[in-house]
């Protein structure tokens, strides 16, 4: 099996597989933080390198201040269970997104969980946190521009100053919940990885389905354009 290096995850479907057990919508996010745990683990287990998490857009800012609560408070719930075991699988735990707008209780547990793992060498675990792929394109077209004496930009240059500047291509992306859009996650990362949607919300994801996932990016042929 070919296993991809970069695998990114849409997260979605919390709120609609809550509802179908007459749940709250916040009950979905527990659920489904919980679920990181898993997956992250069954990608370091197949050699996955980098995996990235969609856990927050910059659109999701648009819902109900209490669900915007509630899911400030899951990057807490989530390091102190598992983070024991992140440092025992050297898992390290980085951030796309501007975090900065996260409230500071958030940011002080994210950045506390950066610093803990942040010699660990093994797969990059990273949470997409006031992430949007429009915003992350202006970001480093903004960035080079701040190197001054620009007079044009290359593909060269977004690559090198985008967020993902450190990790290989997203070879595979997964979304959860049978919703066919990219909902402003990676724009300029996404341009030749495999896309995988799932027909199942994100809480009910689990190992063998992400372990079919990787199963189906293995059988497609990539050709970036050219011809085999
Ligand atoms: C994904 O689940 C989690 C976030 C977007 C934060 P949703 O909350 O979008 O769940 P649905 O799509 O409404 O079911
Ligand atoms: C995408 O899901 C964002 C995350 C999973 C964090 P949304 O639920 O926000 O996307 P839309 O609104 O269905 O496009
Ligand atoms: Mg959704």
């Amino acid at each position: 099996m070919v296993i991809p290096q970069h695998v990114a995850i849409i997260m979605d479907g919390n709120g609609r597989w809550a509802k179908k057990q007459n749940k709250p919508r916040s009950y979905g996010h527990l659920i489904g933080t919980d679920n990181v745990r898993n997956i992250a683990i069954k990608a370091d287990e197949l050699g996955v390198k980098v995996l990235t998490l969609y856990a927050f857009s910059t659109e999701n800012w648009k819902r109900p201040k209490d669900e915007i609560d509630y899911l400030m408070s899951l990057p807490a719930v989530f390091i102190d269970k598992f983070l024991k075991e992140l440092m025992e699988r050297n898992i390290r735990i980085e951030t796309i997104g501007d975090i900065s707008a996260l409230p500071v209780n958030t940011l002080n547990v994210i950045r506390r969980a950066m610093e803990k793992t942040g010699s660990n060498d093994g797969m990059v675990l990273v949470l997409a946190l006031n992430y949007g792929g429009r915003s992350d394109i202006v970001q480093a077209v903004n960035e080079v521009i701040k190197a001054g004496n620009v007079t044009s930009i290359s593909e060269q240059d977004i690559s090198e100053n985008i967020s993902t500047r450190n990790y290989p291509d997203v070879d595979l992306m997964i979304r959860t919940s049978l919703d066919y859009r990219i909902s402003n996650f990676l724009l300029w990362q996404l341009s030749y990885s495999e896309l995988v949607f799932v027909d199942c919300y994100w809480p009910e994801f689990d190992e063998k389905r992400f372990l079919a996932a990787v199963e189906e990016y293995s059988s497609r042929q990539r050709r970036f354009g050219g011809l085999l």
